[in-house]
């Protein structure tokens, strides 16, 4: 019996860590589960900016020794008390497809797949990680083909982030494209066909996601420090200072006419790309975009979500991963507000949660 209950405490107080590494910020989100509950027991995220040099917010390349310092810090300063991680690849550094295999091979996929691979990847197979997913189903299943959700990372990627972990003293659990974890922390259960839209520095991605699996995704490369630096340069001021403004008045009425009105022909083409994603979704599979969600630290701007709701036909979301997670009464609006940026950190941490 001691030991049934022993088990049983081990299991119920696990606690595990969600590390997402962008290239301006490091994110990271403690979870543990408790009486079947999930709870959030800490947060942090840290600015890379200083550590290159450069003015926070902005995208940055660091070698992994400086963001292994980063991501100590963070831990430190968010009192982190676990060291068994999930860390998210950088989209970019990975290579999503979709395939379309004839259905015949649909039992033989380990051996088809890598052969299939080798037409969708520039580098030699040997260099990378394969993995894969069936995806058909409902409204895409065309008879006689089945469609496999293809995923690549270099290994000298994985390297990388495996020495960032180790150097910050963190056991890895798992590795995962951060497509995967932002959906699964900024999307409810449903069915409908949606787009998640990460804002992040430098970049912005699109994924489009139809019963909890990524149908497409591509990449923008303009993100939420073209809005920082367009400010800067319109009204003279300087870059700390547009910073500090996006982040203070953002859209709202309160900020100057002119800061607003630099951040609205910045957020343009975005606009277009969103619009350009659904019409596109819409057009090649009959069925309309739900919502489009929002998520990524861009998408914490004031104002924002009113912004687009005002240029868009689709209903217009922002993630909330905390309101998968329990935390005191106090911290909910702080929670709601900040929870973007933390989309693809607590996306690592419900998985990992998952296979404690
Ligand atoms: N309160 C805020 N209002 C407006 N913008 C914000 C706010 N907080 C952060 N940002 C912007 O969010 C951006 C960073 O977002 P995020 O942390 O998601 O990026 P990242 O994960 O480092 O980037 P990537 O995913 O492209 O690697 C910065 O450019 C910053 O200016
Ligand atoms: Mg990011």
């Amino acid at each position: 019996m001691t030991s049934f209950f022993s088990d049983l405490f081990k299991k119920e107080s696990k606690s595990v860590l969600g590390v997402d590494i962008g290239t301006s910020a490091v994110k990271v989100v403690q979870l543990r589960k408790e009486r079947g509950s999930v709870v959030l027991e800490t947060y942090g995220a840290i600015a890379l900016g200083p550590y290159a040099g450069v003015e926070i917010g902005r995208a940055t390349s660091l070698p992994a020794e400086k963001i292994a310092e980063a991501l100590k810090d963070v831990i430190r300063e968010a009192n982190v008390t676990t060291a068994n991680a999930a860390v998210s690849i950088p989209y970019s550094s990975s290579l999503i497809s979709l395939i379309k295999l004839p259905s015949a091979v649909e039992k033989d996929l380990a051996q088809v797949v890598p052969i299939e691979a080798r037409k969708y990847i520039p580098v030699p197979i040997n260099e990378v990680l394969l993995d894969w997913f069936p995806v058909s189903g409902g409204s895409q299943k065309k008879e006689d083909k089945i469609e496999v959700l293809l995923v690549a990372i270099h290994n000298d990627t994985i390297s990388k982030f495996k020495n960032i972990a180790s150097d910050a003293a963190l056991a890895v659990e798992f590795f995962e494209i951060e497509v995967f974890s932002a959906v699964r922390a900024a999307l409810e259960r449903g069915v409908a066909p949606v787009a998640v839209v990460d804002m992040g520095a430098a970049t912005t991605k699109f994924y489009v996601v139809e019963r909890g699996l990524i149908r497409e995704s591509h990449i923008l490369s303009q993100g939420a420090q073209d809005l920082t630096l367009a400010a800067s340069r319109s009204l003279g001021i300087s870059v700390v200072q547009a910073e500090e403004r996006k982040r203070k008045t953002g859209l709202m009425e309160n900020g100057s006419a002119g800061f607003r009105n630099s951040l609205e022909i910045s957020l343009s083409p975005l606009v277009s790309e969103m619009a350009r994603t659904a019409v596109s979704f819409e057009q090649r599979n009959n069925a309309s975009l739900g919502a489009i969600v929002l998520t990524g630290g861009g998408a914490t701007l004031r104002g924002l979500k009113e912004f687009m709701q005002s240029k868009m036909q689709n209903e217009i979301r922002l993630a909330d991963p905390f309101g998968k997670t329990q935390a005191p009464a106090f911290l909910e609006a702080i929670l709601k507000d900040a929870g973007p940026e933390f989309s693809v950190a607590v996306g690592l941490a419900l998985r990992a949660l998952q296979e404690a």
